[in-house]
């Protein structure tokens, strides 16, 4: 049996399970007038509500605890002081430097990187200030109109997240993001582009991922098409990448490239080079409001005691569902469309980091890790997926994020999104019991028979947990800290699961296999290698596409 499960911190919070269960969140706001305020924590502009959740100050004593004997305190300290926290590829995690405004020193192998940190960001600068002006130009003399991004995963997913959530601050280049190998992905991108005016960034920290280098390929074919001579290439093309060779070999001039490091995860380096992008569209100021957004929840995070901690809070009511109510998914719904991708966002945030089943001692977990994140805007998921939070038979903790101000005051459109955002969380905490249906029932004017054929549709059990984050206002400050307490979330759980968060080696075997496949597809032999499903698909997309 694992040490996690055999602790008395465990056993205590399994024993303490059988008691809350069958208590309804309702009873406790009824008995306590004071829950919000105990159950609630504010950190700058952004207030956490998590009262309404299925949680009594015991449930959070104990969560403390757990957290205290899985070693949240030390290792947290142990990832701020560079020390190799990535051990199965002997790395430090320290994301946190590119985003530490404070400029202290920070140590990976004794050596401050905060030196390196800051010429990239003034590389940043010099550069986007170029672009964006106009100063730098394309192959013509014309100023770049449009940035393609080319990218997957982590060299993808922040910088398209956030430069559509700071859509709103724009005043670059148009921004275009292409990261699937699919062919359609570049073919419709490369249609709305015109050479003279497009510059193209590729952002790989390997610069070996399969999808980015094809894409790059592609783009630079198209380019030269128009162009003609390759030596203008280095005013359109420009790489984000820990591998200066593979950039030099794929003809990107090095003075185009950005450096950044192997202790920045892919998945959390859009506050490196990797945020080129947004840096392009928003402006270099704007990009470092972003870092100290992250830098101010990085200093909440490293300080503050464990009880008022967001992120260690947050952290711990997802283990108590995850781990004692068995919830398999945590739904991340923002009512704000800006962060229409900040589920995606997290869905590799979170489930890169902590789909694991392997322990930082090579056992095989008997709990459960990471859960399935999922999520879209409200109040479109109002109208898709929020029957099944409400009367299903799944328990699906969910977060709710809002904005207190609109970016785009438009007559009433916010207090409607913001009443909708407050119906949802006390719908969902108070439910209908078959009284309450009942009555509204029989003020309806219905029958007997048609209220008794009704009433069990009619009812919702409630009792369903929900966090309210709120924010003033979605700035590049109020994102970045949004952002960060999410990654250290995950930090936290990743510790008490006892799971490496910063590696991934679960994406390689598709990899490979890929490659094996990928000439067989060409091949005039029929494939009788693998099984016999993967064999038949390979000689039927053969055979069909002849056809
Ligand atoms: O999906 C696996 C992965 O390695 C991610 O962790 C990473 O974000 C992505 O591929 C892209 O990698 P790279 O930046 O090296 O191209």
């Amino acid at each position: 049996m694992s040490t996690l499960t055999a602790s008395p911190q465990w056993k205590a919070l399994e024993g303490h399970y059988l008691e809350i269960e069958s208590l309804h969140m309702r009873e406790l706001f009824s008995n306590d007038p004071e829950r919000f305020s105990t159950f609630s924590l504010r950190l700058g502009d952004i207030l956490f509500d998590y009262s309404k959740n299925r949680i009594t100050e015991k449930t959070m004593s104990l969560l403390m605890d757990l957290a205290r004997s899985t070693g949240v305190p030390e290792r947290l300290q142990a990832m701020f002081a560079g020390e190799k926290i990535n051990t199965t590829e002997d790395r430090a995690v320290l994301h946190v430097a590119l985003r530490n405004r404070s400029n202290t020193p920070m140590l990976v192998n004794e050596k401050d990187v905060m030196p390196g940190v800051n010429a990239v960001l003034q590389q940043m600068r010099t550069f986007t200030k170029s672009v964006r002006s106009g100063k730098w130009t394309g192959y013509t003399g014309r100023p770049v109109a449009d940035v393609v991004n080319i990218g997957i995963g982590g060299s993808d997913l922040g910088p398209h997240m956030v430069t559509t959530a700071l859509a709103h601050y724009a005043d670059g280049p148009r921004a275009h993001f292409v990261s699937n190998v699919d062919g359609t992905h570049m073919a419709e991108t490369l249609k709305l582009l015109n050479p003279e005016t497009t510059l193209f960034i590729v952002a790989s920290k390997s610069f070996t991922t399969q999808e980015t280098m094809m894409n790059a390929a592609t783009a630079r074919a198209w380019f030269l098409e128009a162009a003609g001579n390759k030596k203008h290439v280095a005013k359109h093309f420009v790489a984000l990448s820990t591998n200066g060779p593979a950039v030099t070999d794929f003809g990107i001039d090095s003075a185009n490239m950005f450096e950044f490091w192997d202790w920045v995860g892919g998945r959390y380096s859009l506050w490196s080079a990797i945020g080129l992008p947004i840096a392009l569209s928003i402006g270099m100021d704007r990009f470092e409001e972003l870092l100290a957004g992250a830098h101010e929840v990085d200093n909440h995070f490293r300080t503050t005691p464990l009880e008022e901690n967001i992120p260690v809070v947050m952290a711990m009511l997802g283990i108590w569902y995850n781990n004692f109510f068995s919830c398999g998914t945590h739904a991340i719904l923002p009512y704000d469309q800006y962060l229409s991708r900040f589920p995606a966002y997290f869905q590799q945030g979170d489930m890169e980091s902590n789909g694991k089943s392997a322990t930082l001692d090579g056992q095989i977990v008997n709990y459960g890790t990471g859960p399935i994140i999922w999520g879209e805007p409200g109040t479109n998921g109002q109208h898709a997926f929020y029957q099944l939070i409400h009367q299903g038979t799944k328990l699906i903790p969910s977060d709710f994020l809002a904005p207190v101000q609109p970016l785009n005051p438009l007559g009433k459109h916010h207090n409607v999104l913001l009443s909708n955002f407050l119906a949802q969380t006390e719908a969902l905490m108070q439910g209908k019991s078959p009284e309450e249906a009942e009555a509204d029932m029989r003020a309806a004017g219905m029958t007997d028979p048609e209220i008794g054929k009704l009433m069990a549709h009619r009812s919702f059990m409630g009792n369903r947990p929900s966090n309210s984050i709120l924010y003033k206002r979605l700035t590049p400050h109020s994102l970045g800290a949004l952002i960060a307490l999410y990654e250290h979330k995950i930090f936290v759980q990743g510790t008490v699961w006892n799971i490496n968060s910063y590696d991934q080696w679960g994406v390689e075997l598709g990899k490979q296999l890929a490659q094996a496949i990928q000439p067989e597809l060409t091949s005039d032999a029929p494939s009788e290698s693998h099984d016999s499903s993967t064999n038949g698909l390979i000689n039927a997309i053969k055979k069909i596409r002849n056809e």
